[in-house]
């Protein structure tokens, strides 16, 4: 299957998502930063790489413990982001599947939230295990999906309500990568042994008034899909997010359920 054009709409999605991230995005992807960092045991001065850095906020955590740390992402927007937010830290622009790094270089490889947007997680898992030195870790996380959360549930639900879901370009099964089974195998193929899972129970806090507004900034995934939609169905589809949304509507902000889970693997 050809995802050529679904990578594209993900690689300009993000930049064009750079300066909204920390009023959309971040208010849940940050909350499983410390999960990854505990699993990841860094240590002083310890070589990390952050793949699909964003806007570099593990890279700049991974640093405060001591680790020397680069990231790279394919979107220019984020790395100049990156760049702005933590100047100290190189950041340069390069694809989770086609690592720009030598062999055995890294101790450690981190990934938060960012396999769920590529077009081959083996191949990504493959690179991560290729550029980390024996015993070195390779740490990732993902959203569960619509069976394990309220948030991807309500929106899955009512798109598969109302969406046609044929408009949108070919793309990966966005939820494999929940799937503990899946992701070890997936793992173990790409040379990784001592694999563990952890659940974060992250809960999104959006602003208002609109759910469905704040989620066309919050990912790239869903907006994908629904920007294809035939405006009237868009509109059904906002009406019926907002709907269902509001009983998760607390003390000024939306408060929906959106676990993630963290993997680990040691590359042997
Ligand atoms: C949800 S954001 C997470 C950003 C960051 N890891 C964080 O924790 O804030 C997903 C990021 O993955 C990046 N990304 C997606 N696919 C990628 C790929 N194939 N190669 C490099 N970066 C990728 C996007 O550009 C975006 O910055």
């Amino acid at each position: 299957m050809d995802y050529s054009a679904f990578r594209l709409g993900e690689r300009d999605g993000w930049s064009s998502r750079a300066d909204v991230y920390d009023a959309a995005t971040a208010r849940a992807t940050l909350q499983t930063i410390p999960m990854l960092l505990h699993n990841a045991r860094v240590f002083p001065g310890a070589r990390v790489l952050d793949a699909g850095c964003g806007p570099g906020y593990v890279a700049a955590c991974a640093r405060l413990l001591g680790a020397d740390v680069e990231g790279i992402d394919f979107s220019e927007g984020m790395v100049r982001k990156a760049r702005s937010l933590f100047p100290d830290i190189a950041f340069s622009v390069a694809d989770v599947e086609e690592l720009p790094a030598q062999d055995r270089t890294f101790d450690i490889v981190l990934s938060n939230i960012v396999l769920f947007h590529v077009t081959d997680p083996l191949r990504a898992m493959s690179e991560a295990w290729r550029v980390l030195k024996k015993d070195g870790r390779f740490v990732f996380s993902q959203w569960l999906g619509p069976d394990r959360s309220e948030c991807y549930k309500l929106l899955f639900d009512v798109l598969g309500q109302h969406a046609d879901m044929s408009r949108a370009d070919p793309a990966p099964d966005a939820f494999l990568l929940s799937d503990e089974t899946e992701v070890a195998d997936m793992l173990q193929t790409a040379g990784f042994r001592d694999i563990r899972s952890d659940v974060v129970e992250n809960v999104l806090h959006a602003q208002g008034p609109s759910f469905f507004d704040f989620f066309m900034n919050f990912g790239v995934r869903v907006p994908l899909i629904l920007e294809r939609q035939e405006p009237a169905i868009q509109a059904s589809i906002r009406n019926e997010i907002d709907a269902r949304a509001a009983q998760y509507w607390s003390d000024g902000s939306y408060r929906i359920p959106m676990p993630s889970i963290v993997f680990s693997g040691r590359a042997d």
